[in-house]
């Protein structure tokens, strides 16, 4: 998270996951829609209603929280007491295992392989699973590399023993081909997602966690420990945000489709990459078959103004994330610069 927050910026910034910024003047927001303070206790009401609706269920399974970061701790701090055994899959989003790590759990890993495409196996993870495992954690779409399970995939999961966390923030970039959220096949399931990366709104932190409501009602409680009252404005335009996720989605949709044919035609081009074609999502995850990751990422910086993010932040340091959620034009030149510092360091 420092490199991403302090190193990552560039002229050419292709290291971000989510999509390009929505400005707030391209919401239908008056002045008169938004107050500083308003009636939001275990929720506001009107946006547990726009969320559950949005998430296909009733407000009573809705915990709202500041982003999926905060939607992810909090999920991991009530369900796991410090020496709970927690799997998590290995490559995994770093902040996933340092909040595990936080609240005092046990981490084990089991393995999503790039020869696999990162597909989630099923029997992969039942074979990591122990008696002591309390929590299984996956994330569908899978960052980094955007590697999608579908539904009997996470029912089979879910079949296993533990609960299992699936963090859906990148899901809804899966669009027609999304598979219902976990949220709908069982109360095993707890789904965390935002309006982060899809939908380009990360500025209103409107996260939420969808749970059974039990386990619901024992977050909102300990979210009384962090976010007692949420900010009111963001409650409110976030409401008027959900309204308008369709035409947003369109948006993205457009923008993720043309980007995807320009990143596919530069992995097409470059022999020493090694990257599944996933017609999804908004990161790829290629392997640089030859030379040093940390080499192509320090000359590319430098040299080209161009940031991707390296694999060392997924534990996988042949590889390195190239997000495609910003403007076209960019992203065109960015490849262009990333083919040329290949081209220096298989020179060199
Ligand atoms: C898998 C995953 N979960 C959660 C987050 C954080 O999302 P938010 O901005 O909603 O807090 C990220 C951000 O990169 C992510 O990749």
């Amino acid at each position: 998270m420092p490199w991403a927050k302090l190193r990552s910026h560039a002229a050419y910034n292709l290291a971000t996951s989510g999509v390009a910024h929505w400005k707030l003047r391209d919401l239908p927001v008056a002045i008169d829609d938004l107050e500083i303070s308003g009636p939001s206790f275990y929720g506001y009401e009107p946006l547990q209603k726009a969320l559950a609706q949005h998430a296909g269920v009733t407000p009573d399974r809705i915990v709202a929280a500041a982003g999926t970061s905060m939607a992810n701790y909090l999920a991991f701090a009530t369900l796991l007491k410090p020496g709970d055994e927690v799997l998590i899959e290995h490559p995994t989003y770093e902040l996933l295992i340092a909040a595990a790590r936080h609240v005092g759990a046990t981490i084990t890993r089991f393995p999503r392989l790039h020869e696999a495409g990162f597909a989630l196996d099923p029997e992969t993870v039942e074979r990591a699973v122990t008696p002591r495992t309390k929590l299984i954690v996956v994330a569908n779409l899978h960052n980094p590399s955007s590697a999608f399970a579908d539904e009997a995939t996470i029912r089979a999961i879910g079949e296993i023993g533990p609960r299992v966390l699936v963090d859906e923030v990148y899901l809804d970039a899966a669009f027609e081909r999304a598979p219902k959220s976990a949220a709908l096949l069982g109360d095993q399931f707890i789904v965390t997602s935002s309006l982060t990366k899809v939908y380009g709104l990360s500025g209103l932190r409107c996260g939420w966690i969808v749970a059974e409501p039990k386990l619901a009602e024992a977050m909102w409680r300990l979210n009384d420990l962090f976010a007692s009252i949420p900010a009111h404005m963001a409650e409110r335009a976030s409401v008027i945000a959900i309204a308008e996720l369709p035409r947003i989605r369109a948006h993205v949709r457009a923008r993720l489709d043309r980007n995807r044919t320009i990143l596919h035609r530069f992995l097409d081009s470059r022999a020493e990459l090694d990257a599944p074609r996933v017609p999804y999502g908004t990161t790829a995850f290629p392997k640089l078959l030859r030379g040093s990751v940390t080499r192509l990422c320090d000359l590319l910086r430098s040299k080209y103004e161009t940031t991707v993010v390296p694999g060392e932040y997924f534990e996988m340091p042949d590889h390195f994330r190239i997000g495609i959620g910003g403007d076209a034009e960019p992203l065109e030149e960015g490849l262009r610069r990333l083919g040329l510092a290949l081209d220096d360091m298989m020179e060199n």
